[in-house]
């Protein structure tokens, strides 16, 4: 599909997509894919920051590739490795003289015995995919600063090949859950937005849209519920996520409306820590009503 003219026309393609955008996130995808510039979503866990980009892949015909930053990821990880095993049982082929021979080293380090990495993959895809970088907070330093060069010429060099550039840069959306602060140069690279839980209007609709299967009046109860956890100090309050998996929850245990003793029963999909457990626990009559 072409690239969309408008914001609003592309957040209709997104709700087709199942995803229901608000403005402000329309409006940062809308820009980056217009300007080719990386589009950062920072935001609470269980937002839809994976989502979206997954959504953008499917929507657009394109392929999605990702990334997904762990500690201590590295650059081999990252970008292409050397199929070693292939390379010796190459190598255990060859005959001595064979060895000695130019050739049969410049094949070892050929394009047969080259591992594809994801941003190897999406250097080469160019605007036919979208590069999703996940959780980048939870890489190091070093990787980030590696990750920015590449964002920069979006051209890789390998050594033993040579340069291989993207004529035109991929969709590329980076996330993070803001475990630790991203370095300013990363940021100014991108455009920035940050996703926070959606209005409770919004946040029916999703849900009605993930969970068609449960009755509207119940999804409205549970999405005011988790707003008024979302108000308690909880550790781990629920996002998106979380309340989808409660509506389905309440739906398969046969449950058609939310009470305290239902909300104890089930509550196992929306809190997932013990001391959570426990504030929610001695907050149930606040949380079925609101009182
Ligand atoms: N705006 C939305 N429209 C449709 N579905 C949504 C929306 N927001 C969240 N969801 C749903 O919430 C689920 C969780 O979203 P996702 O995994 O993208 O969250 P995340 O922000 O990446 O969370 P984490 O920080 O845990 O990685 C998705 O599978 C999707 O079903
Ligand atoms: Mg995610």
């Amino acid at each position: 599909m072409a690239s969309p003219a408008t914001v609003g026309e592309l957040t209709e393609t997104l709700r087709q997509g199942g995803y229901l955008a608000d403005r402000g996130l329309a409006t940062a995808l809308f820009v980056a894919l217009s300007l080719n510039r990386p589009v950062l979503l920072e935001g609470e866990v269980g937002v839809g920051k994976t989502e979206v980009a997954k959504v953008m892949a499917s929507v657009f015909g394109r392929k999605l590739i990702r990334l997904q930053c762990y500690e201590g990821i590295d650059t081999n990880q990252a970008l292409y490795e050397w199929d070693y095993a292939r390379q010796m049982l190459q190598i255990r082929a060859l005959s001595e003289r064979q060895l000695t021979d130019d050739t049969a080293v410049d094949t070892l380090f050929g394009p047969k015995f080259l591992l594809e990495r994801p941003l190897l993959e999406a250097v080469r895809a160019g605007d036919r995919a979208v590069l999703l970088i996940d959780e980048v907070d939870r890489a190091d330093d070093e990787f980030e600063a590696f990750l920015l060069e590449i964002l920069a010429d979006f051209q890789i060099t390998i050594p033993e090949i040579g340069t291989i550039r993207a004529e035109t840069p991929p969709l590329v959306v980076l996330t993070s859950n803001r475990t630790r602060e991203l370095h300013d140069a990363l940021k100014r690279r991108c455009i920035y937005h940050w996703v926070g839980y959606p209005s409770p209007e919004r946040e029916v609709e999703i849900v009605m849209v993930r969970a068609p299967e449960a009755s509207e009046a119940l999804t409205r109860k549970v999405v005011a519920a988790v707003n008024r956890l979302r108000a308690l100090e909880l550790a781990k309050p629920p996002g998106v996520a979380e309340t989808i998996d409660w509506v389905r929850t309440l739906d398969v245990v046969g449950a058609s409306d939310l009470d305290a003793a239902t909300v104890e029963d089930t509550m196992g999909a929306v809190v997932k820590e013990r001391d959570d457990l426990e504030l929610v626990r001695a907050n149930l009559d606040g949380i079925v009503s609101g009182g």
